[in-house]
Parts: structure tokens; C-alpha cells; sequence
């Protein structure tokens, strides 16, 4: 399958490129602002565009070569995306839109669109499925969700099968040194732990997340462009719930596992360290678990692997 990925040199794109590369695809990839400089990785592509997303110029000429799918990535993150929100939508909403109608024209037949679990907003309670209600509090979820409504529009009114995947909380070591990652929470308390020799939360430790490592993820895209249904959404999850003081002490013990040194967790805010005190959710993962999909990475395994990492 010939695939185009946007965002291919940012952190999740860029693992995406490689292991569809490894997996037999035939991958190219739009880079911004610049195509990084790394031969093995620059290997993978068939061809790699230096493109603002935001050039519909220069997208139909891209969109000549005919592209059987898309991976679209390009978003602003959480902080950028409360900016103004002319440039907010320029980039995570009109890029969408323009996508698809340029590549549509060009042979396209799946567009696959990353989206985020952030579209729920915070009080999640219970098995969060694909039609748990909408509830976005941030723009970034807010322009997400536009760009999936694009995506749904397009699925019924046009021959491209749109499929929308919404991502929990990805961790796992980067391609490239400077992949916006280091400020994800595993990353995050991994590297303090080597370097830092402590861990300090930004909160109690009380809050619950999914994570899912980079791989699994890739593994997700793989299956949602083989076997993705039009209009669907899916969640790309571990489907495996932990607060954020439980993660640290995963990271705590598997480092004294390898160093046999004993680090501190404490809280930022001074506060006292808390268990949850919410009833756990799930952010359910099987309508991708009936198309094949099973995450290989236990959160330990991550851990262990990105500590590994790291200390190099
Ligand atoms: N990383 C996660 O855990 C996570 C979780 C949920 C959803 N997502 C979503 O997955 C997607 C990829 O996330 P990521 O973590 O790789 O983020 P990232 O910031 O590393 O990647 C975003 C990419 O967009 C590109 N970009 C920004 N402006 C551009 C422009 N004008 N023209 C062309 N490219 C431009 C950046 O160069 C980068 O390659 C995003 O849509 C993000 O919201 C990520």
C-alpha cells in the first residue's frame, strides 16, 4: 500500500514511518520544518516532502504521485492549540479538510485521522467506548473533534473510507532526540529517574491514565489501515488503567531493579501523595481487539525498555 504520513518526522509519526517501512509499505512522509537529517531513517521513504500542511499548492502537487492512503498527524499540542484560534484551526482543522478534497481527487482510498481521547473531557466513569458522549474542554480536543466531523462527512459523501483513531497516552523512547515527548508523563518520570535520581509529580499522583507504548501503536495503524471500516472510530488504548502514583512507583522499582538505588517520589505542589479517588474507567480497545489488534507491551515492559534507554 502506498501511504503518505503527515507529521512523519514528529514523535509518533516518525516510529509510524518506520515500522510500516519495516512492515512492507510503501511509505513517504510530510516533514515540517524540515526533514531531519538521519540516513537509516530517511532510508525507509520512498519519497519525503519538507511541506507546511498549510500549502494547498504545494499538497496537490504532492497528491500527483497518488497516494492509496494517508496517515494525518499534523496537530499543534495542548499548549499550542490555545493560541488564536485562526492559526489553531489553520493548522489542525483546514489541513484535514484540504486533504481530503485534494487527495480524493488524486485516487485516495483511506484517510486515517489521529484524534484523542481528550474529546471526552474529564469526569470519565465507567467502559468508555467509542460512543461514550463528547465532551471537549480545550481547544486541542475541540479541533480534533472538528477534524473528525471532516473525516465523517467525507466517508459518506465521497469514495475515501475515513477512519478516526483516537489515541489515550503514548510513551516510549523517540526517534529523533528532539520529538516533542519528553513532557508525556512515563517519559517524563523515566528520564527524571536516571538523570534526576528523584521522582516529583506535577500532582497528588491521584489522576488516571491509559498508556500505550509507541509500538503498540504502530501495530494499531497497521491493522486500522488494513482493516479500518469506513466511518468507524477506534480507540488506540491499552485498555489498562493506572494513576499517575502508581506509574511512579512502576518507574521506582523497575529502577532499583537495574541500579539498585532507591529514589524518592514526592509531589510538586508539596501536597500529600494520594490514591485514586475516582472509580476506575476503561478506555476499551476492542472494536480494534476484533480487527487483530493486541498490545504486546505490558507498562513494565515500557519501563523497562525506555529506562534502558535513557541510561545509554
Ligand atoms: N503523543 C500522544 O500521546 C498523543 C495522544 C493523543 C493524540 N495524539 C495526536 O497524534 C498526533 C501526533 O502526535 P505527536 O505526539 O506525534 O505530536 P508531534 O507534535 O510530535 O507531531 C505533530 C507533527 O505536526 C507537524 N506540524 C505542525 N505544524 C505543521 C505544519 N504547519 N505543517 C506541517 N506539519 C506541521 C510537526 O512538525 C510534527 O511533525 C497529533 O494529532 C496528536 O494530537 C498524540
Amino acid at each position: 500500500m502506498k501511504v503518505l504520513v503527515t507529521g512523519a518526522n514528529g514523535y509518533v509519526g516518525a516510529q509510524i514511518c518506520r515500522y510500516l517501512s519495516q512492515q512492507g509499505f510503501r511509505v513517504s512522509g510530510l516533514c515540517y520544518p524540515q526533514i531531519p537529517d538521519n540516513k537509516d531513517w530517511q532510508s525507509g521513504f520512498e519519497e519525503l516532502f519538507m511541506c507546511d500542511v498549510r500549502d494547498t499548492e504545494e499538497l496537490k502537487k504532492i497528491a500527483e504521485r497518488q497516494f492509496e492512503a494517508i496517515v494525518h498527524l499534523v496537530s499543534l499540542d495542548h499548549h499550542q492549540s490555545n493560541g488564536e484560534p485562526a492559526f489553531v484551526s489553520s493548522v489542525n482543522v483546514t489541513p484535514t479538510w484540504n486533504l481530503l478534497d485534494i487527495f480524493s481527487k488524486n485516487g485516495l482510498k483511506k484517510f486515517l485521522y489521529f484524534s484523542t481521547i481528550h474529546v471526552y473531557g474529564k469526569n470519565l466513569n465507567g467502559v468508555i467506548t467509542e460512543d461514550y458522549p463528547i465532551n471537549c474542554a480545550n481547544p486541542y480536543a475541540l479541533t480534533h473533534y472538528l477534524s473528525e466531523n471532516i473525516c465523517r462527512y467525507y466517508g459518506q459523501n465521497s469514495d475515501v473510507s475515513c477512519v478516526v483513531a483516537r489515541l489515550s497516552n503514548s510513551y516510549g523512547p523517540p526517534v529523533f532526540p528532539d520529538n516533542n515527548c519528553w513532557w508525556l508523563v512515563v517519559n517524563d518520570l523515566c528520564r527524571s529517574a536516571v538523570k534526576d535520581k528523584k521522582i516529583v509529580l506535577q500532582s497528588d499522583g491521584s489522576p488516571l491514565r491509559d498508556f500505550i507504548h509507541g509500538r503498540d501503536v504502530c501495530q494499531a495503524v497497521k491493522i486500522l489501515l488494513e482493516k479500518g471500516e469506513n466511518n468507524m472510530t477506534y480507540h488506540i488504548s491499552s485498555g489498562n488503567i493506572y494513576s499517575i502514583l502508581e506509574l511512579a512507583e512502576k518507574v521506582q522499582a523497575v529502577y532499583f531493579q537495574r541500579t539498585k538505588e532507591e529514589i524518592s517520589i514526592t509531589c510538586h505542589c508539596g501536597l500529600d501523595l494520594q490514591s485514586p479517588q475516582k472509580a476506575r474507567y476503561k478506555i476499551d480497545n476492542s472494536a480494534l481487539k476484533t480487527l487483530g489488534f493486541e498490545p504486546e507491551y505490558t507498562l513494565e515492559k515500557g519501563i523497562k525498555m525506555l529506562i534502558k534507554n535513557v541510561l545509554q
